[in-house]
């Protein structure tokens, strides 16, 4: 597997997989057309299976606003889960934190997200706040999940 920084190449495939990691509220292409060209100040990461045509299999986004950087998103193709991948992903969304001079890093997710809870607090990330019923869900928003913002604090190189 190799992680490259993406380009409006990876543009299609990075929707494609987005549709099916976020099937509630996948971000569209023009969203992603908008990411993408705020580069630098957004860099964004994709992983890539070399021994299957160089099919793209997760990606990670980052902003780097400063002395915090922010996780955009990050996912994983659901057939490709549990080994690893967005452990990695998210290691080089730290090295490029701290390679642009951010201190900490920061992120929301779902309280109910336990796959990516688990990936975060296992990476040092700590819960610094929570919104309560942040996420509202079905219809009307009937029912709420609330937001857990984390932290965790970057060693400059
Ligand atoms: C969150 C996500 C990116 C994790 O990707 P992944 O490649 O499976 O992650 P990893 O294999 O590196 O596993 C990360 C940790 O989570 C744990 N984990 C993996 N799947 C899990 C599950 N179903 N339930 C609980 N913990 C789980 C692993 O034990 C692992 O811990 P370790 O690194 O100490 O072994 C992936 O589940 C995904 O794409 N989810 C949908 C999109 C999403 O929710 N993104 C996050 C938005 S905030």
């Amino acid at each position: 597997m190799r992680v490259r920084e993406a380009g409006w190449r990876d543009l299609a495939a990075m929707a494609e997989l987005e549709a099916r990691c976020f099937p509630a509220d996948a971000w569209t292409d023009a969203t992603f057309w908008s990411e993408l060209a705020q580069r630098p100040r957004r860099t964004y990461w994709v992983a890539v299976d070399e021994t299957d045509g160089s099919r793209l299999v997760g990606y990670a986004g980052l902003d780097l606003a400063g002395e915090v950087a922010d996780v955009m998103t990050i996912a994983v193709d659901p057939a490709r889960r549990g080994a690893g991948l967005g452990g990695q992903l998210l290691e080089v969304l730290h090295e490029e934190g701290a390679r642009a001079g951010a201190g900490a890093m920061m992120l929301e997710v779902r309280a109910d997200n336990e796959p990516a809870r688990q990936l975060y607090s296992r990476r040092g990330y700590a819960v610094v706040h929570t919104r309560p019923g942040y996420y509202r869900l079905g219809p009307g928003g009937a029912a709420a999940v609330d937001a857990l913002v984390m932290r965790k604090e970057l060693v400059r190189p």
